[in-house]
């Protein structure tokens, strides 16, 4: 059932129906964004497909009909030709349509909280030394403290990330791989001022990662989309940079990496900010098979990324063991309202080394 309208969105004119100011240009024409939003009420599993990067604006003119009324009395009919770029699904195995569906049902208060201290909402990890005055002070305001101190240093693992990105200018393009609810996309387009894509494989995370964008009158620039980023669709040599940000334990590195050597264009730039294990302590340690159950994923070893980087052209220039900076995070989780339990097995992996948190840069090379 197809014709829903939803309501309260931003920049809403009527139910459904937005318009947003899209600015001025030199020539003193102003443009707006009409949209129209339907929900689709879906009565029978597995009743919707997704027709992902269709082309809408290639438009044929029907021939004329010989008793057609002169041109501008009637409009004449036209035909829309579509095309995809795209003909594989984009949850191509049970794996994939498992974790889609864990994010799509994830609402854990420590992501969801801690976005709203400013919009801005993180699906990772946190680094550098805590504020310890956020535990003392006033008990009923304990928490709101405690939550905003947590958002602060997730906030400052991203900003830790786009450092890395080299000079970024505002005509290039960026990929955020696995793009979570938005936030990393956001900030890098806040300081590059450049477009952004990120793909996820939940539809759910792309509806409000879009809508944040939105909400930030930036939706022109910054887009999500329902991609698998080991088959994104893009046109290759398009990216300056890609980044991942705590995705990669859910692919093959090797299929990974190729994608996005595929997209970068010479010179261009990825960045990893990941939990992997340590070869040298030897295979995979209790508290780290305790992290994959949890999230569904399967960390990798140190030696596989740098393996499957140099095996697809994309040459390691830096790598940061962040490990000592991000456990102060996970010391103030563990006594926060929004602990969730795997905070120790995080701790005991980092402590005892068999985990660690890295910050890898690689350059694209032919
Ligand atoms: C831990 S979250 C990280 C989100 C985001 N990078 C951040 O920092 O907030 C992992 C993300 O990876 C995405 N993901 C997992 N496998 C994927 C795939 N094959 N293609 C695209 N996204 C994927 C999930 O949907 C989720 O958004």
């Amino acid at each position: 059932m197809i014709g829903l309208r939803r309501t309260g969105l931003p920049h809403e004119r009527e139910p459904g129906l937005t318009v947003q100011h899209m600015g001025t240009d030199a020539k003193a024409i102003t443009s707006y964004r009409v949209t129209a939003y339907h929900s689709v009420a879906v009565l029978v599993p597995d009743a919707l497909g997704v027709l992902d990067d269709v082309e809408i604006t290639r438009w044929t003119t029907a021939p004329a009909r010989r008793d057609a009324p002169p041109p501008g009395r009637t409009p004449r009919r036209r035909t829309a030709r579509m095309s995809t770029t795209t003909a594989s699904p984009v949850l191509r195995t049970d794996y994939q349509r498992s974790i889609a569906e864990y994010w799509n049902n994830e609402q854990d208060p420590v992501n969801i909280k801690l976005g709203e201290v400013d919009g801005i909402y993180h699906h990772h990890y946190g680094l550098g030394p805590y504020d310890e005055s956020v535990l003392s002070g006033p008990e009923e305001t304990r928490d709101e403290r405690v939550i905003a101190e947590l958002h602060r240093l997730e906030s400052a693992q991203a900003d830790v990330l786009l450092d890395h990105l080299g000079p970024i200018r505002p005509q290039d393009r960026l990929l955020d791989g696995g793009s979570g609810r938005g936030g990393t996309s956001l900030m890098a387009h806040q300081r590059f001022g450049c477009r952004v894509d990120g793909v996820t494989i939940s539809h759910k995370q792309v509806e409000f990662a879009n809508a944040q964008a939105e909400r930030w009158g930036v939706a022109d620039k910054v887009r999500f989309h329902f991609k698998n980023m080991l088959d994104t669709g893009f046109e290759a040599g398009d990216f300056a940079a890609v980044w991942t940000n705590e995705t990669t334990m859910y692919v093959d590195l090797f299929e990974l990496f190729g994608e996005f050597s595929r997209l970068l264009r010479h010179g261009g730039r990825y960045v990893c900010i990941t939990g992997c294990y340590n070869d040298v302590t030897g295979g995979r340690s209790k508290a780290v098979s305790q992290i994959d159950e949890r999230y569904t994923c399967s960390v990798h070893a140190r030696s596989e990324y740098f393996k499957a980087l140099t095996a697809n052209n994309l040459v390691p220039i830096e790598v940061v063991d962040l490990t000592s900076r991000t456990i102060p995070y996970w010391e103030l989780r563990e006594r926060s309202s929004v602990a969730t339990g795997v905070e120790k097995s995080f701790l005991t992996a980092y402590r005892e080394g068999s985990f660690h948190y890295l910050l890898i840069v690689a350059d694209r090379v032919r």
